[in-house]
């Protein structure tokens, strides 16, 4: 177990022999992720000291009854949300997982997050189990709007094609998570060779079943969290302090163990 402080981790961290050898022989990796990934990025998490969930109320911004009651006031939160996404950009946690993917036989991502960062970074195997906030349709008819679209229009956006109210394409509490993102998120859990579960509390289900589905079914189980959560005790492996570095430090040690020792200038005179 790693007790590193956050941000202590440089490219130089050591990872054990354990973790290096079930990565060596690891034909399926699976990355799990949540807020914390997103955090070093300038998004805030949902819960913990600065949270979200600790200045607003979900139920009245993210459910279905707090957007028929008030569209105005959730389509203010979620115009604010988008324009901030928008601003960022990926940080080194999803760019160590583009690395990631370019080394496993199969890989894939399985997140939480709305803010497409993962794609934005260059991914391309991502499963998202509570939407995607660039996302927008109408609950009328269903029909699609992109985020210009809704954005230009002032107050609450209506449908131009049969004028009902549109809505962000994310998953609101007490609603079914995309079947199709679900059941190909199962199916990467259950066969994962290591799965790691990054900047997550882990506590909103069904995603948070997602770890211990995997372990159950053989994974080796990493967790990667400046704070143990309750998924921390179940893991083969917990790396502690922020993503960025220890993602970062991870795929350089991988590659180096890939391509054998680094070649400096005193080997290449001897
Ligand atoms: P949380 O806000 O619950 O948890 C964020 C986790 O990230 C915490 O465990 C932090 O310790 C950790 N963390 C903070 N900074 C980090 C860093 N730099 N590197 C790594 N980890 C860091 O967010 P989620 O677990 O993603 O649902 O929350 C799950 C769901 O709850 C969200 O998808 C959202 C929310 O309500 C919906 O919107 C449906």
């Amino acid at each position: 177990m790693g007790a590193f402080a956050p941000g202590a981790w440089t490219l130089t961290a050591e990872f054990s022999d354990r973790l290096l050898a079930r990565l060596a022989d690891a034909k399926f990796v699976v990355a799990f992720t949540g807020a914390g990934v997103s955090a070093e990025s300038g998004v805030p998490t949902f819960r913990g000291a600065e949270g979200i969930w600790r200045k607003f109320k979900p139920e009245e911004l993210a459910s279905m009854n707090a957007f028929m009651k008030n569209p105005a006031l959730v389509w203010e939160w979620y115009a604010h949300r988008k324009k901030l996404i928008a601003s960022i950009q990926p940080n080194q946690s999803h760019t160590a997982l583009v690395r990631m993917e370019q080394m496993f036989q199969q890989f894939a991502i399985i997140t939480q997050n709305i803010d497409n960062l993962h794609r934005r970074a260059g991914s391309r195997t991502v499963y998202e189990l509570h939407g995607n906030i660039e996302r927008n349709y109408c609950i009328t008819c269903g029909r699609p709007q992109t985020n210009e679209e809704v954005l230009r229009q002032p107050g609450v956006p209506r449908c131009p094609a049969c004028g009902g109210l549109v809505r962000p394409d994310v998953v609101w509490f007490g609603e079914f998570l995309p079947e199709d993102q679900w059941d190909a998120s199962v199916r990467a859990a259950e066969s994962a060779d290591v799965f790691l579960s990054i900047g997550t509390s882990g506590v909103v289900y069904p995603a948070a079943s997602l770890p211990v589905m995997a372990k159950l079914r053989g994974a080796f189980l990493v967790e990667v969290n400046p704070e143990p959560t309750p998924l921390t005790e179940r893991a083969d492996e917990f790396l502690q302090g922020a993503s960025g570095g220890i993602m970062s430090a991870l795929v350089a040690r991988l590659s180096a163990g890939k391509s054998g020792p680094p070649l400096t200038e005193q080997s290449l005179q001897s």
